[in-house]
C-alpha cells in the first residue's frame, strides 16, 4: 500500500511556530508505531514567499498539493509591521485568499469546529454547566456569502456602491445539513461507547441521544433561509432518532453564551458559521485550543485541510509563546481522518487527542511556552 503523504504549509505569524509542535509529535507517533506516514514541507502559502515572488504561491499550487492525502496549515495573514499606520488596510487577497483558494479547489465543503470545554481549559462563563459544553458546529465551507460574486460601482466617488452577493445551492444545502444528521448520530454512538449519554427533546415531547440545530437568518433573508429550512425538514425525516431544532443566528449567539451546554451539532452557513466558531472557540477555552478541518468526504482523490481556528496572531508572533494546543488537536483530527485508510493512523489520532487533553487538565492555568508545552506532549507520547 501507498504511504500517507502530508502536505506541511506553516504559513505565517506563529503557524511555524504551533507547526513545528506538531510535526515533532508526528513524528514521536510515527517512530513509536511505524506509522507508514511522510511529510514535505512548503513554504508557501506565505507572506514571505510574497514578497519574494509577487504571489501568495505558485501557479501551480493546488495541483501540486493535490497529490497529498492532507494539508497541515498554520495560519495565513501578515499585515505588516507593527508601525505602519496603515497595516490593516493592506489588500486581505495577500495570504488570505489562498485558504479560500485551497478550500473551494478541494471542493473542501464541510468546514467542521467542535467545541468541547475539556478539564484544564480556561472557563470563560462563570455557570457551572459550562463544565458541559460540547458542540460540534458544521460550517458549510463551499459557497454562501463567501462566493466572491459582486464589485464596486462608481469607486472613490460619493455615490459608489458595493454590492456582494450571496450564492446558495439545493445540492450544496442537502450534503451539508445530511452531513450534520450524520455527525450527530456519530457522536450519539460515540458517547454511548464512552457511557456518557445525553438527552435532547424534540418539540412532540420525545427524547433523543443527539440534536441538530438549523442556524439561518430566514426572517431577514428569506430565500436562502426557507431552502434551507426545507431541506432540514426533508432530511430530518430520515433521521426519526435525532432531534432537530432551528435558531436564527442572532439569537443562536444569545444561546451560545446562555446555555451552550444544550448545542449537539449545529449547522450553519459559510459567514455564520465563521461568526459562530469564534464564539463556540471562546466558550471551549479560547483560540489556543480550539481545532479546525476543511473536509471533502465525498471526493477521495481531493485532500482535505487541517489548520485551526486561530490566525497567525502577528502581535506574538516569534516569541515562543503561542500555544500550540490548537493545532495539536487539529493535526489529532487529522490523523482520524487518514485513518480511514489505515487503522493504525487513526489510534495514532486518538492517542494525540488523549496525550494533549491529559496535558491541558494537568497544567491548568500555568504559563508554558510554545515549545515546552510541545515538549511535554512529545514526552508523553514517548512513554
Ligand atoms: C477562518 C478565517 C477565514 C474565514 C478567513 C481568514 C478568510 O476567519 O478560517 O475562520 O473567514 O473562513
Ligand atoms: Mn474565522
Amino acid at each position: 500500500a501507498q504511504s500517507t503523504r502530508i502536505a506541511v504549509t506553516p504559513g505565517d505569524g506563529i503557524g511555524p511556530e504551533v507547526v513545528a509542535e506538531a510535526v515533532r509529535c508526528l513524528e514521536t507517533l510515527r517512530a513509536k508505531h511505524g506509522l507508514d506516514i511522510e511529510w514535505t514541507r512548503f513554504p508557501w502559502p506565505s507572506h514571505a514567499w510574497h514578497e519574494e515572488h509577487g504571489e501568495s504561491m505558485p501557479a501551480d499550487a493546488l495541483a501540486q498539493l493535490q497529490k497529498y492525502d492532507a494539508i497541515l496549515l498554520g495560519a495565513l495573514g501578515d499585515p505588516g509591521p507593527m508601525d505602519d499606520p496603515d497595516r490593516y488596510l493592506l489588500p486581505d487577497s495577500i495570504s488570505l485568499a489562498p485558504l479560500l483558494d485551497m478550500r473551494k479547489g478541494f471542493d473542501q465543503w464541510v468546514c467542521e469546529r467542535p467545541a468541547r470545554l475539556l478539564p484544564g481549559a480556561r472557563q470563560y462563563l462563570a455557570d457551572e454547566r459550562a463544565k458541559d459544553i460540547d458542540m460540534l458546529v458544521i460550517r458549510e465551507n463551499s459557497e454562501g456569502e463567501y462566493v466572491s460574486q459582486g464589485g464596486r460601482l462608481r469607486k472613490g466617488t460619493p455615490d459608489e456602491v458595493a454590492t456582494q452577493m450571496e450564492v446558495f445551492t439545493r445540492k450544496a444545502t442537502d450534503r451539508i445539513i445530511r452531513y450534520g444528521f450524520e455527525q450527530a448520530r456519530n457522536r450519539a454512538a460515540d458517547r454511548v461507547k464512552e457511557g456518557r449519554t445525553r438527552t435532547f427533546r424534540t418539540l412532540d415531547g420525545r427524547t433523543c441521544e443527539s440534536q441538530v440545530c438549523l442556524v439561518t437568518k430566514r426572517n431577514a433573508l428569506r430565500y436562502w433561509g426557507d431552502m434551507y429550512t426545507e431541506a432540514f425538514d426533508e432530511i430530518s425525516k430520515e433521521y426519526p432518532d435525532v432531534a432537530t431544532h432551528h435558531e436564527l443566528v442572532d439569537a443562536a449567539c444569545m444561546k451560545f453564551v446562555q446555555s451552550p451546554w444544550a448545542f449537539d451539532v449545529v449547522v450553519a452557513s459559510n459567514l455564520q458559521g465563521d461568526i459562530l466558531t469564534d464564539l463556540a472557540a471562546v466558550l471551549s477555552g479560547g483560540m489556543g485550543v480550539a481545532p479546525s478541518c476543511n473536509l471533502n468526504p465525498t471526493d477521495p482523490d481531493m485532500p482535505s485541510m487541517f489548520e485551526p481556528t486561530h490566525g497567525s496572531a502577528p502581535d506574538i508572533a516569534g516569541q515562543g509563546l503561542a500555544d500550540p494546543t490548537a493545532m495539536l488537536f487539529t493535526a489529532a483530527r487529522m490523523l482520524e481522518w487518514l485513518g480511514r485508510k489505515d487503522p493504525a493512523v487513526a489510534a495514532a489520532g486518538k492517542e494525540l487527542f488523549d496525550a494533549v487533553a491529559a496535558d491541558l487538565a494537568e497544567n491548568s492555568g500555568t504559563r508554558r511556552g510554545t515549545h515546552e508545552i510541545g515538549s511535554a506532549i512529545c514526552e508523553r507520547l514517548s512513554q
